[in-house]
């Protein structure tokens, strides 16, 4: 039996639902074509961040000034700012040799910071040629002054000012960390985008124990990680029509991953841990998984697995909800010798 991979995704049609997300080595042009010739549907390429551009011009600024200052001709001859290759050409340029060597769809990512830089950023990567784009919302809300509420207005307008900016699709990729995440998910729609991308995850930084330093520590997902966006995706699905796209990241490696996290809702499955681990070509093994397991349980397309298992659809939907809190909790069993009486101690 032959088993139709193919889905829909911003309104782009892709040959599978897996897709590489974010992540450095694929904006080298070679790895695309690795990735590609793996199967994925589609690449989303790591993000252009703001932040960098914003430090890379005030580092040349100063520079600039030193220069001045130490010679006079450095007035009139600034040999540094016609070498100056920034961050954000440095990033179209990639965009657009990952777009000459493949033919599957190629996401843009960006973090901007500035309300301005998510517009002006946005249309650049529009015209370098991306099929769309994912805008990776990450903030910690970490000034006490700043009202969850004024926090989400502010990103609505961002979405609404980009999708007044550019006409390619794009999905917004958001933490777990709402408090109506739900309420924000149907805000995000309204405001424009085709799609979600659930979940980003935040890095936590750790402490140098020896330098007393806050340092980054970049840690590969676990695979208990699929579960939090399982149950978003799920609850989500019924809320969103069709036009609404759903992505899930988080703790995919198998082919059964991808099955379940289809069978809630998703229209793709991104993977990034699994594929830095095992190497492109996990991609292939995974969709073999995946084709495996739909034969065997006789589905013959991901149109008809999509949200077979959504909120909607299973005999509990609060199973997804807050009744799953108890039965959650009940369902632990300590082992016997954990809870029986403690041998009596001999006295030394
Ligand atoms: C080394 C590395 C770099 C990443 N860079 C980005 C990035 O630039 N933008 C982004 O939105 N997500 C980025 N991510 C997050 C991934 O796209 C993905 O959402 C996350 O790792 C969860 O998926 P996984 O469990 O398959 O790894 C990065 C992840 C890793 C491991």
């Amino acid at each position: 039996m032959s088993v139709d991979l193919s889905t829909r995704y911003l309104g782009l049609q892709l040959r599978s639902p897996i897709v590489a997300s974010a992540a450095p080595h694929n904006a080298e042009p070679v790895m695309a074509a690795r990735l590609e010739r793996a199967g994925v549907g589609a690449i989303v390429l790591p993000s252009l961040f703001e932040e960098e551009i914003l430090a890379e011009e005030i580092g040349l600024t100063e520079s600039l000034e030193q220069g001045t200052e130490q010679f006079a001709e450095a007035l009139s001859y600034f040999p540094a700012v016609d070498s100056f290759i920034g961050a954000a050409d440095r990033y179209l340029a990639s965009l657009r040799k990952v777009k000459a060597r493949t033919t599957i769809p190629i996401i843009a990512s960006l973090n901007a910071s500035t309300a301005g830089g998510w517009v002006h950023h946005a249309r650049a990567i529009q015209d370098a040629g991306a099929d769309a784009l994912e805008l990776n919302l990450y903030h910690v809300a970490a000034d006490p002054k700043r009202s969850a509420a004024e926090m989400e207005a502010a990103d609505l307008e961002l979405i609404a000012a980009v999708r007044g900016a550019v006409t390619i699709p794009f999905a917004v990729k958001i933490g777990p960390y709402y408090s109506a995440l739900a309420h924000f998910a149907a805000a995000a729609a309204e405001a424009g985008a085709e799609g979600l991308v659930l979940f980003n995850r935040f890095y936590q930084p750790d402490i140098d124990l020896e330098s007393g330093d806050v340092v980054p520590r970049l840690q590969l997902s676990e695979a208990s990680e699929l579960r939090l966006p399982l149950r978003w995706i799920a609850i989500l699905r019924p809320q969103f029509g069709p036009a609404v796209s759903l992505a899930m990241t988080s703790g995919v490696r198998t082919g059964t991953d991808v099955a379940k996290v289809l069978m809630v809702g998703a229209d793709v499955v991104m993977m990034t841990s699994a594929l830095l681990r095992d190497g492109p070509d996990h991609a292939r093994t995974v969709e073999a998984g995946l084709r495996a397991w739909m034969t065997e349980h006789e589905y013959v397309s991901v149109d008809q697995l999509r949200g077979s298992a959504s909120a909607e659809r299973v005999s509990d939907p609060a199973a997804f909800e807050r009744a799953n809190y108890m039965a959650t909790l009940r369902s632990w069993t300590t082992p016997p010798q954990l809870t029986s009486a403690a041998p009596a101690r001999r006295p030394g």
